[in-house]
């Protein structure tokens, strides 16, 4: 069964994940036209989307627990699909201050699904984490949909519940819902606050490196477009109920990745691996942090025949090089720049 899909909702569409989202979607899929909710938060930025068509992009700013603005959205736009990014994503921030990810994550879930609850023939898909099922040893097991969750962070928790929202709400009111837990994902525009653009931006200006621990984590790397891809297979042809884990089957111990990083930064410029290796600083590990992550991801590539494309060391050779283009993007992110354009354009 092929899901039609005519008039989509996404959330958090000038987020790093969707905004890749709708790019490709554009893109792909040329008589297709996206409404976009998104509050802008400090990581949601517009200059995302700024080579898409405007015609084919409804941009809406507003949050997405405000109930009635999305019950307009969907009526007047005819919404057959929510496709639902928007959260609270980092792991740190969660750490320092919990309320705003409970708010977003949970509550806001839970209003998007209550508008669908009073219109059943809307399919909502549902964007959580790996992070949900906790933390693997080193070097044993992997993640599957049937691993039991064990949320660490507050951010985990908080995809937990809404993950578990989800659920209820298609159980109980039978609503037609998929969800999908990627890995870490990488690629051009994320905020430079998670790990891969902090590097780029930090060797960019100079500055140490800071790793968590003894930098022995594991990630299994995902680039944001294969994710992309894979939450349109879902959409598309994911069974209604079902859940599907979307890895990148490929593991990096952090103090790895950032060699790797380096090297390849120094390459770019054309400059010895030293002077960025050199950066590499060992901070504090961060409370609860999970030591490793690994996705299966056979279900996917079984029923929905995705798998991702990327090799890793050419997606993070891109990424580099998107970053080191790219400069006015970081400075407008870091600076505050645009956060005084939001506000002249949209209000504080
Ligand atoms: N980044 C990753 O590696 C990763 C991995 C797996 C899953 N995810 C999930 O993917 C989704 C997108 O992640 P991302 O990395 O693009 O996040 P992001 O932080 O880059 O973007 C989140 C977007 O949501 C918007 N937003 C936040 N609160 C909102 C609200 N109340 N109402 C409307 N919009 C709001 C922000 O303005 C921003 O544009 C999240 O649900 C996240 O949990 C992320």
């Amino acid at each position: 069964m092929i899901r039609p899909l005519a008039n989509l909702l996404v959330t958090g569409g000038a987020g790093f994940i969707g905004s890749a989202f709708i790019r490709r979607v554009l893109a792909a899929q040329p008589a297709m036209k996206i409404v976009d909710l998104d509050v802008l938060t400090y990581a949601g930025n517009l200059d995302n989307l700024a080579d898409v068509d405007p015609a084919r992009h409804v941009f809406v700013r507003g949050d997405i627990a405000d109930g009635a603005l999305i019950e307009r959205l969907v009526d007047e736009h005819r919404i057959d699909t929510i496709v639902h990014f928007a959260a609270e994503s980092h792991v740190d921030r969660s750490i320092h201050g919990p309320a705003e990810f409970i708010q977003t994550n949970v509550l806001g879930t839970m209003r998007l699904l209550d508008v669908v609850r009073a219109r059943p023939s809307v399919h909502f898909h549902h964007i959580s984490t790996d992070e949900v099922y906790g933390s693997l040893p080193l070097g044993e097991g992997v993640f599957t949909e049937a691993t039991p969750y064990q949320p660490n962070s507050p951010y985990a928790a908080s995809k937990a519940a809404s993950d578990h929202l989800v659920r209820a709400w298609a159980r109980t009111y039978k609503l037609s819902v998929t969800t999908s837990h990627a890995s870490n994902n990488y690629g051009p525009y994320q905020f430079p606050e998670k790990l891969i653009p902090l590097m780029i931006a930090n060797c960019i200006e100079g500055k140490p490196l800071p790793v968590y621990g003894d930098g022995k984590n594991v990630r299994d790397w995902l680039h944001v477009d294969d994710h992309a891809d894979a939450v349109w297979e879902i959409l598309q042809r994911g069974a209604s109920g079902e859940v599907y884990d979307v890895g990148g089957g490929n593991e990096w111990a952090n103090l790895d990745l950032v060699h790797c990083l380096c090297d390849q930064f120094a390459a770019a410029r054309g400059e010895p691996a030293s002077k960025y290796r050199g950066l590499i600083t060992f901070v504090t590990d961060r409370p609860g942090h999970d030591l490793r992550y690994a996705i299966a991801g056979d279900k996917i590539a079984d029923q929905l025949g995705w798998r991702p494309k990327y090799d890793f060391e050419t997606g993070l050779r891109a990424t580099i090089d998107w970053y080191l283009a790219n400069p006015t993007w970081i400075a407008r992110v870091k600076t505050g720049a645009y956060r005084e354009w939001i506000t002249k354009h949209y209000g504080a």
